[in-house]
């Protein structure tokens, strides 16, 4: 009874308004792909993990000898550490996640039936914390928080994203809200994320060229040479927002959550490589 509600409204709506249908998670899912399939078409599909790299050439040798030795390795070290401290109450990380908290990076954000929300990674570390009465850890400028999700992405690799979006209103709208971020211009440059890593992806802005969107969650936290340390995802959403003059959310607000989640259910199919290094 509850879902025909549910289809019918937004129908009625479509037929008053004459808004344009809403397409699903799946049909968004395939439409990228085959976007960026057409785009690039001698970059295979698992390659997309690997950001610019994986559609520029000239600038690839060069992050490979990088990646020989790679610059995040003490980050790991440092995170694997962090991550095996007891807690002053003697518990330990793994005691929050499941198994461990050992290779499981593929399976966030995911939506959380009973807190009616997106949790990503970054956020679930600190609900671990909080729950066993620790301060919550900075999610901005690098630190132990960057360095313990470095450490559960190394675990991880090799892992294929595969987010699920349970059919729940308030999952769809997470992901809807994440979409509509992703696609809405904003800043003083009126641009959308879309504008760049989707329509102009592959072309040269300045010194870099812009990403292709598919890909991007899988190898956060990234150690960027530009600012000597490792940066979350949700602070590389600022540095975006920045970019065209728009004001950049908080760290693990609802806003970023939700544009993860969109960002990663889009990059299913794709392996966890991450941590990873960029300009
Ligand atoms: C004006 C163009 C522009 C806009 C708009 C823009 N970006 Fe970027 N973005 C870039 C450039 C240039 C880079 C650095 C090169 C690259 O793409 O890796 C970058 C890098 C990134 C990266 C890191 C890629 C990696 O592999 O490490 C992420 C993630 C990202 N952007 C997400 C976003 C999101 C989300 C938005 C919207 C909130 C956005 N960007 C808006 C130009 C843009």
């Amino acid at each position: 009874m509850k879902m025909k509600k549910f289809l019918i409204i937004p129908f009625i709506v479509l037929l008053i308004f004459g808004i344009e249908a809403k397409t699903s998670p799946e049909e968004d899912l395939t439409d990228f792909r085959n976007h960026f399939k057409e785009l690039f078409p001698n970059t295979p599909f698992s390659d997309f993990a690997n950001g610019v790299y994986s559609i520029d050439k000239s600038s690839r040798e060069q992050w490979e000898s990088i990646e020989d030795f790679p610059p995040y390795e003490i980050n790991i070290e440092n995170g694997e550490e962090l991550f095996n401290e007891p807690f002053k109450n003697g518990n330990k990380y793994a005691s929050c996640f499941e198994n461990g908290g050992i290779g499981i990076r593929q399976n966030y954000p995911y939506f959380d039936e009973n807190k009616n929300k997106i949790i990503t990674l970054e956020l679930a570390i600190n609900n671990c914390r909080k729950k066993n009465n620790e301060k919550p850890l900075n999610y901005y400028k690098g630190g132990d928080m960057a360095d313990i999700s470095a450490y559960m992405a190394y675990t991880s690799r090799g892992n294929i994203i595969n987010i699920e979006i349970p059919n729940n209103m308030e999952a769809l709208d997470a992901y809807e809200a994440g979409k509509r971020l992703y696609f809405t211009k904003k800043g003083q440059l009126n641009f959308s994320c879309a504008d760049c890593h989707v329509w102009k992806s592959g072309t040269k802005l300045r010194a870099d060229i812009t990403s292709p969107g598919i890909g991007h969650p899988t190898h956060f936290p990234v150690y960027r040479s530009v600012a000597g340390r490792l940066v979350t995802l949700h602070e590389r959403y600022a540095g975006c927002l920045n970019r065209i003059r728009a004001k950049p959310y908080k760290g693990q607000s609802a806003e970023y959550r939700n544009l993860e989640y969109f960002m990663t259910f889009m990059s299913n199919g794709l392996e966890i490589n991450g941590p990873g290094s960029r300009k």
